[in-house]
């Protein structure tokens, strides 16, 4: 790449021979977009699709691809799956081929929304044995849609990206391609909790190489993208044990959200068509807080970075994402990016949580003592707040958009759009583009594993947002959601968000005035184990037997369904789950098909019925709080600290130092560029004899807190480092 390699040299850095080698095709480096690519001729093409609230139109290349397989695949897929409807009293020939169209939803939580998505489609997949054996494996099959958001994002794209294997291969590796989501290596520090070592140093050395060849591409960065890059590392498919710490492959980078439909599984029409969600906040707002249910909440499609939502009903060709356009025009039509849709950095935007870590915070932080709170929150609070005058802590998308609909579109004015993780509005479940009424859905399937409650369970705060979005801002481009429990008591107190849920049965017009919501939510064992799935969001490592329980957990919960009143699973939940999906397909023919009583059997004990709530005492000896299944790691420091606490310290400490040295290798690479004609002033850098590396070694980024962080009052920051080490000591 030329232009990096004239950027360096100018920098000043001294280049040794042997690192001037040719770029290979696989480089970390390949994070990089392309500028000054040719753009379309303008006149005859548009890089943007408007449409009219009233009317909006989808990508036809999506459009393509979800009905090219929904009379083909997904016909033959209802039929493995429910054979000739036998089973569950009906004629399946008799709905002449009108199954309901099914569309699953995966919400955020960092690593434990990951693994829940994870384990809760092992339990729909019917390529897995015993979700097959129990009826359930195969609702995977017959879905059209699949979106994620923040951690669900990231399981959605790990299964792209590693051409859609099954659960079992994705996670823990096949021994061949797949290397598995190895979440015993921390997250932001690999080698563990020293920073400094070697190899947590060649790791941050790769990461911040990736970034500032983006930004010296002239792509401005941000926090999103050394976290994109570490996302990479885990959910794609180029990183092994064996290379974790080295440069020898991409780990991801060069992988492109827009070349999905190149992967065989998407070109065989076996793979759902995925979307990702993510939101913004007005430009230039500065906003710390969580969003108010205002702002524009964007998708992302293989073909379009769009949005439904009324005000903007406009998308853009993702392949172009990264473009400044002005009214749909680039200024210069030799100048547009291409290669800015890097899949880690589409996964990254989603789950873009630093402007509001605190609300996080307000979540994750409880088993912390105030004191504890109070010292971690401020040192994050002083990082973020060195940065926030940059924008650094959203994600910096160039707005596709600007000059549109001037009217109705807040980010019209602004030549950046300022991304941000997908829940920031409080909607946790990824269920907008669901609802979008030109896709038509019937049955909408929650993979429930967002965190609301003390516990971590969810209590229906994210299925309640979105349902007022819904009717207040979104309204008649959209569905609307079925009745639900109007506050996260009702929730708790129903009992619904611990067992399997169907909510909209029974609608009252024909056809349907919403779609029929399957809720499947993280809960406890239903046989009375002790749950393991309850982790917090912030909890960025675990072992490998803990992932291990942690699936089979949800996978079994997810096969079970509830035996009221019981501990054990329901035989018949399988035929329920069928029942519930294709229920849907009775009022597309006429005369409409009557429910079967089996059927009626199973929505008596699944549905949720406004005026008959159901409750939670139908669900004795569920285990509510957390009990860590691995527990040996901590034995040391028991005593000092209580072991969800010691999780969850851990977690936000690599977090708080992970972010510092990132953003102090940024603003050490701004400054850099400030002063590039100053060597003398960067070779301080080199205190030692390093000085053929591109980047200065490893001690130099404690160097950079001392001198380039420009952040007051650093010496906050040295003696938390040293405290954190003291927590290995026993006490
Ligand atoms: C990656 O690309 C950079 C810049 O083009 C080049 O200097 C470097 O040698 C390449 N690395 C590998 C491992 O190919
Ligand atoms: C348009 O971009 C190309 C490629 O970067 C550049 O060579 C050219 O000078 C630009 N034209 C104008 C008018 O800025
Ligand atoms: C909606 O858009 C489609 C496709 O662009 C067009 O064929 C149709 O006439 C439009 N309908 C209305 C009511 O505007
Ligand atoms: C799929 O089949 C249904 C029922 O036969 C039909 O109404 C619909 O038009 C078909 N869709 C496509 C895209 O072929
Ligand atoms: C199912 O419906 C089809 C078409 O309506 C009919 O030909 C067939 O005989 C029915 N099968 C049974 C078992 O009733
Ligand atoms: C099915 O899923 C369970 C739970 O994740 C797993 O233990 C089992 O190995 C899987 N079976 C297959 C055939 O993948
Ligand atoms: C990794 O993913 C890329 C992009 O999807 C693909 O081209 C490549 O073949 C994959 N590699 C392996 C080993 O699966
Ligand atoms: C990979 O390259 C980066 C940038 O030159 C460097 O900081 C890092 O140490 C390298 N990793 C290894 C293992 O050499
Ligand atoms: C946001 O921050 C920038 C940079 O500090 C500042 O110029 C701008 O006025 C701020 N905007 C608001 C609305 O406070
Ligand atoms: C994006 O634009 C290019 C150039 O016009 C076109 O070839 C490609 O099909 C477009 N992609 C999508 C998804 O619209
Ligand atoms: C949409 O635009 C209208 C007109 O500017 C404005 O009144 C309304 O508040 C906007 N809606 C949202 C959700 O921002
Ligand atoms: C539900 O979750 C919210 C956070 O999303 C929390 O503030 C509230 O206390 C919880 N309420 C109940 C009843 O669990």
């Amino acid at each position: 790449m030329p232009s990096l390699f004239l950027i360096l040299t100018l920098a000043g850095l001294a280049l040794s021979q042997d690192i001037i080698t040719l770029p290979s095709q696989d480089n970390v480096t390949d994070y990089a977009p392309s500028l000054n690519v040719e753009c379309p001729d303008f006149s005859t093409t548009s890089l943007i699709r408007e449409f009219t609230p009233q009317n909006q139109s989808l990508h036809p290349s999506e459009v393509q691809y979800v009905e090219g397989r929904f009379n083909t695949t997904v016909q033959a897929a209802w039929n493995t799956w429910l054979g000739d409807g036998s089973a569950l009293s009906y004629n399946l020939s008799a709905f002449q081929g009108h199954f309901p169209k099914v569309g699953l939803a995966i919400p955020g939580g960092g690593l434990r929304a990951a693994q829940f998505g994870a384990g809760c489609l092992s339990g729909l997949d019917a390529r897995n044995d015993s979700a097959k054996a129990a009826g359930t494996g195969g609702l995977l099959q017959v879905a059209s849609y699949m979106t994620g958001l923040s951690g669900g994002s990231w399981v959605t794209g790990s299964l792209f990206f590693n051409n859609w294997p099954t659960i079992k291969d994705l996670v823990y590796g096949d021994g061949q391609n797949l290397d598995g989501w190895k979440l015993d290596l921390p997250f932001v520090s690999p080698d563990g909790d020293d920073v400094f070592s070697e190899d947590n140093q060649y790791f941050y050395g790769s990461i911040l190489w990736s970034v500032i060849a983006k930004a010296d591409a002239g792509i401005d960065t941000s926090i999103t993208d050394p976290w994109a890059r570490a996302i990479s590392y885990h959910f794609l498919n180029q990183t092994n044990r064996n290379n974790f710490f080295t440069n020898a492959t991409a780990h991801g980078a060069g992988q492109l959200w827009s070349d999905i439909p190149n992967i065989p599984a998407f070109q065989q029409g076996i793979t759902p068509f995925p979307l990702i969600v993510t939101d913004s906040r007005p430009a230039g707002s500065n906003l710390t807080t969580a969003l108010s249910p205002l702002p524009i909440v964007y998708e992302i499609s293989p073909f379009e970075f769009a949005s439904f939502d009324p005000n903007l009903s406009a998308g853009m060709n993702l392949s172009y994402a990264g473009t400044h356009l002005t009214n749909g025009k680039a200024d210069n039509g030799s100048a547009c990016v291409k290669g800015f849709d890097q899949a880690g950095f589409m996964m990254g935007t989603s789950a873009s949580l630093f402007n509001q870590i605190f609300d996080f915070a307000h979540n994750t932080l409880q088993g912390f003592s105030s004191s504890d709170s109070n010292t971690f929150i401020y040192i994050l609070q002083r990082q973020l707040r060195s940065v926030r005058t940059r924008a650094d802590d959203v994600a910096n998308w160039p707005n596709p958009f600007h000059g549109l609909k001037p009217d109705t579109f807040e980010d019209s004015g602004s030549t950046w759009l300022e991304l941000l993780d997908g829940a920031s509005n409080g909607e946790n479940i990824p269920y907008g583009p669901l609802f979008v009424k030109s896709r038509g859905l019937d049955v909408i399937v929650t993979i429930e594993g967002s965190a609301d409650d003390p516990n971590n369970w969810p209590n229906g705060t994210g299925a309640i947002a979105t349902a007022s979005r819904l009717s207040t801002i979104l309204l008649s481009s959209h569905q609307q959601f079925p009745p639900i429990p109007q506050t996260p008591a009702d929730w708790v107190s129903t009992g619904v968000r611990q067992r399997a849920t169907f909510f909209g049965c029974d609608p009252t017009q024909t056809p349907a005035e919403y779609p029929l919501v399957i809720y499947l939510p993280n809960s406890p064992p239903i046989n009375g184990d002790n749950p393991v799935t309850n982790t917090g969001t912030f909890t960025l490592t675990y072992p490998l037997e803990h992932t291990q329980l942690f699936l089979d957990q949800v996978h079994f919960n997810t096969i079970s369904g509830f035996t009221p009143n019981d501990n054990t699973p329901d035989p018949n939940f399988g035929l329920c789950l069928q029942c519930a999906a294709v229920d849907r397909a009775r009022t597309k023919v006429t005369p409409v098909v009557a429910r079967s009583s089996i059927c009626s059997q199973c929505f008596q004990q699944y549905c949720y019925d406004p005026l008959h709530p159901p409750s939670q005492s139908e669900l004795p000896n569920r285990k509510l709080v957390f009990v860590d299944p691995t527990p040996q790691g901590l034995t040391k420091v028991e005593g000092f600290l209580g072991a969800n606490k010691f999780k969850l310290l851990g977690g936000l400490i690599g977090l708080v130092v992970f972010i510092a040295l990132l953003i102090g290798g940024l603003i050490w690479w701004k400054k850099r560029r400030d002063r590039e004609m100053q060597y003398n002033r960067v070779n301080n850098f080199h205190d030692d004899s390093d000085t053929t590396g591109l980047w200065p070694r490893q001690q130099r980024y404690s160097d950079y807190h001392a001198e380039a962080y420009e952040l007051p009052n650093t010496q906050h920051v040295e003696p938390k480092f040293t405290e954190v080490k003291a927590l290995d000591s026993p006490p």
